[in-house]
């Protein structure tokens, strides 16, 4: 047994959940009508109803004693004071930093950190009015029209997550590109309909090492100069984002076009950083700004709130409740404004890099199921493909679903639609409907007994299926700040309290050296005789076949 399974609020959830298992939250509601009044908190632009859970106050009362035993108070001000929580690389935790929620004379590794972050701050303000303003030209004398962001991973979902969901603020200075897979058919069709002389490229990446970044740079340098026929056209056209300055000028990056990040930054973390630069370039600055200003509200928030009204702390206690105490293994992102198309994908890396893991930060094996796998994508469409599992499997996976008051883009009568739809399905999968209820509709419909005998246990739905309602205000800078910093906080406690170091990622390191050993094998055609049986077999087959 791990020490937190020896914790008393472990051991009360454990025997709590056994409960909940066979309650249904109808009868909950039921016996409970202030449960929206007790399950709610509300901020100034964001409302998180968690009422359709599978808890009561005694739950919630034993997560919160959770919370306590776990320490969660003391490692949330670790992490603000830039100690190194992450063990495993001895490196601070300090993505807050980068919008402003340090102590302003905290130094890291000998350096005072507000004054780096500042002077980054700086330095993206001035090329990002220079790029907009039409002040920074290509080697031809053009002005940059497009800006092609080359990044995987957390160089790449974050800023493309924030350029999609927040396009209507985009004032079209430049268009925004991004490249992240190393499959050439995707910079072939970005560069395709581009003029060179007009673009400008950033290289994004923390260690200026990863493959897929690395391989696209270097044709996006080869596209270019193709074009100028001269390799000095690069300073023009390149900038990079890294903590590996050296690389990145062995790279042939010119020094002034390099801008900083931070070994205590990571990757999945930092979009705040200049890793946003092309979302302050497709925004502005003063937006870019406002984005950090939201994710500082809700770091505010998390550093303030007790834990009863604090909204990062409920959401990580619920997932831990639904995934280690009751068992469900996923856990579906629903978003119902089309502008987060891509937040499922984002936060897929930020809550599976960070805690999908199986061992303990002190180097132990974790007994208990960590966190859900995250899947999702826009649930009005979602709607018409995989709900019909959400309501019906026998595997119950508890959804966040995330909406907003007012769209960006109204649209007479369809936000109402796409509303309703986003209230009717948490009810309905909360509520469900049994055979008595199926039956007796059915009947009033003036369906034959034999009709009903044969559809009726198809049509019921068990329900008892938990879900989370995010309601925005409305999408902008501002409110995606406090949503995007709400989740970073979510993952953070979740961790603190599975005893998972959350900001490493070992588990991408195996696949990355097998897969140079077999580019190498795959040029030369000498397979090496290391591979299992099914590698080798699919390795000569390629080759045979080509
Ligand atoms: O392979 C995983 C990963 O290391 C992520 O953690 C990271 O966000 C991504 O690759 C990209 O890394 P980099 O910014 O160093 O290119």
């Amino acid at each position: 047994m791990s020490e937190r399974q020896t914790l008393p609020s472990w051991q009360k959830l454990t025997q709590l959940a056994q409960q909940k298992k066979s309650q249904h939250m109808n009868t909950l509601f039921a016996q409970d009508s202030e449960r929206f009044n007790k399950f709610s908190v509300e901020l100034p632009k964001l409302l998180l109803d968690y009422s359709k859970n599978r808890i009561d106050s005694e739950t919630m009362t034993s997560l919160f004693a959770l919370a306590d035993e776990t320490e969660v108070a003391a490692w949330r001000e670790k992490m603000f004071a830039g100690e190194k929580i992450n063990k495993t690389e001895n490196r601070a935790v300090l993505h807050t930093a980068l919008r402003g929620s340090c102590d302003k004379n905290l130094v890291v590794d000998g350096k005072n950190v507000t004054e780096q972050v500042e002077a980054q701050w700086q330095k993206m303000e001035s090329f990002v009015n220079k790029v907009r303003q039409g002040h920074w030209l290509g080697y031809s004398g053009k002005r940059i029209t497009d800006i092609v962001n080359i990044g995987v991973g957390g160089s790449n979902l974050g800023p493309q997550m924030v350029t999609e969901a927040l396009k209507h603020y985009s004032d079209n200075s430049v268009n925004v590109h991004y490249v992240s897979n190393v499959d050439g058919a995707q910079i072939v069709e970005i560069l395709r309909p581009l003029d060179p002389e007009k673009v400008l490229f950033i290289v994004s990446s923390k260690t200026f090492t990863t493959t897929e970044t690395m391989t696209n740079a270097k044709t996006a340098i080869k596209w270019l100069t193709a074009s100028s026929f001269d390799e000095s056209a690069v300073a023009k056209h390149f900038v990079a984002v890294t903590a590996n300055k050296e690389n990145a000028m062995k790279f042939g990056i010119e020094a002034d076009n390099i801008f900083e990040m931070w070994d205590w930054v990571g990757g999945r973390f930092s979009l705040w950083s200049a890793i946003g630069l092309p979302i302050a370039l497709d925004l502005g600055f003063e937006q870019f700004k406002a984005l950090l200003n939201g994710a500082h509200e809700m770091d505010e928030h998390f550093i303030n709130a007790p834990f009863e009204e604090n909204m990062p702390v409920i959401m990580a206690l619920l997932s831990v409740w639904n995934t280690t105490f009751l068992g469900f293994q996923s856990q579906a992102i629903l978003p119902y404004d089309q502008t987060l198309h891509m937040l499922s994908a984002y936060l897929q890396q930020a809550e599976m890099e960070s805690n999908g893991k199986s061992v303990s930060w002190d180097g132990k094996k974790i007994a208990y199921p960590t966190v859900p796998s995250i899947w999702g994508e826009l649930g009005i469409n979602g709607q018409h493909a995989f709900y019909q599992y959400l309501h019906q499997s026998n595997n119950i996976v508890p959804a966040d679903f995330i909406g907003s008051v007012a769209s960006v883009t109204p649209v007479k009568g369809h936000h109402e639609t796409l509303m309703a739809n986003f209230f009717a399905q948490t009810q309905a999968l909360m509520t469900g409907v049994n055979e008595a209820q199926v039956r007796a509709d059915l009947k009033a419909k003036g369906r034959s007994d034999e009709y009903i005998d044969m559809v009726a246990p198809h049509k019921v739905h068990q329900g008892n299926r938990p879900t989370n309602t995010l309601l925005l205000k409305r999408i902008d800078p501002v409110t995606l700040g406090n949503l995007i910093a709400l989740y970073e906080h979510k993952i953070f406690v979740q961790g603190i309290i599975l005893q998972i170091c959350s900001f490493d990622q070992w588990g991408v390191e195996l696949g990355k050296g097998l897969a140079a050993k077999i580019q190498q094998e795959l040029e030369t055609k000498e397979i090496s005789a290391e591979h299992d049986c099914s590698t080798d077999s699919l390795l000569r087959y390629y080759l045979s076949a080509k």
